[in-house]
């Protein structure tokens, strides 16, 4: 019996640490002038432990985030309490809180996107502007062992970004810019209808100008040029905001 329950203890104790040794530590920046709130939604896996943030200019602040894994993290900019209610200009999830509690952002936003494996096995990660820009960020692994480059889009798209898509903050100035998809809702720019695969949605002029500013972030739904970057070997990866 004792040594049934040590048996047991031990066994108990080495899940807990193999678990715990397979996590990712991820690690978010804010490089810009100005706080951000990242905020993060899994869509597999087990929530982390909070799903939103505040992170002040020149903060940084560290995650664990358990393999196996997937979902999305982007900054939310230019929030404040407006009648007790919690708002962000950009990216706000409308929980009225700083945790997100399970929503995604409202587009437009930059996404930081994830899908890491078990057993130090291949994690898959991209930069998506398909559902619009609202600021510049980065993604680099750190300690993997297979592949495992950085991508970036580091360009301020706000600044280029057409007339047609500019979304404007309460100060007038451009925030965050639309996807043609999220401001015409075309089939052509959605690849939808007709338009819903690979072969029948080509590049736009709009997505063009996504990928001319930000080449290594997927432009548009089917932006096959992208490829996903990947990595092996258990890394741990650091998000940047404005890099
Ligand atoms: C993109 O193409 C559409 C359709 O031809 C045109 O109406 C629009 O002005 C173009 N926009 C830009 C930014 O080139």
């Amino acid at each position: 019996m004792m040594k049934a329950q040590l048996i047991f203890g031990f066994l108990l104790v080495a899940i807990f640490f193999f678990s715990g040794a397979k996590s990712a530590t991820f690690t978010l920046n804010n490089n810009c002038p100005s706080s951000v709130w990242p905020a993060i939604l899994t869509s597999s896996g087990p929530p982390l432990s909070t799903t939103g943030i505040e992170l002040p200019s020149k903060a940084s602040s560290v995650l664990d985030v358990p393999a196996t894994w997937s979902g999305r993290f982007w900054a939310r900019t230019k929030c404040a309490n407006v009648n007790g209610k919690f708002q962000c200009q950009t990216g706000d999830c409308a929980s009225g809180q700083i945790p997100c509690n399970g929503a995604g952002g409202i587009p437009p936003v930059t996404l930081a996107e994830f899908t890491l494996a078990a057993n130090n096995g291949q994690d898959f990660f991209d930069i998506s502007l398909v559902d619009g820009f609202n600021l510049p960020l980065s993604i680099a692994p750190q300690l993997g062992s297979g592949g495992c480059t950085p991508v970036s889009c580091s360009a301020n798209m706000n600044a280029v970004c057409p007339p047609e898509l500019q979304v404007k903050g309460s100060d007038g100035g451009v925030v965050a810019c639309n996807s043609a998809c999220l401001a015409f809702n075309q089939p052509q720019y959605c690849c939808t209808g007709s338009y819903g695969t690979p072969q029948t949605c080509p590049p736009t002029n709009y997505s063009n100008i996504f990928k001319s500013q930000c080449p290594q972030a997927y432009s548009y739904a089917y932006d096959d040029t992208t490829a996903l970057a990947s990595c092996t070997g258990g890394a741990n990866y650091l998000i940047t905001f404005c890099p």
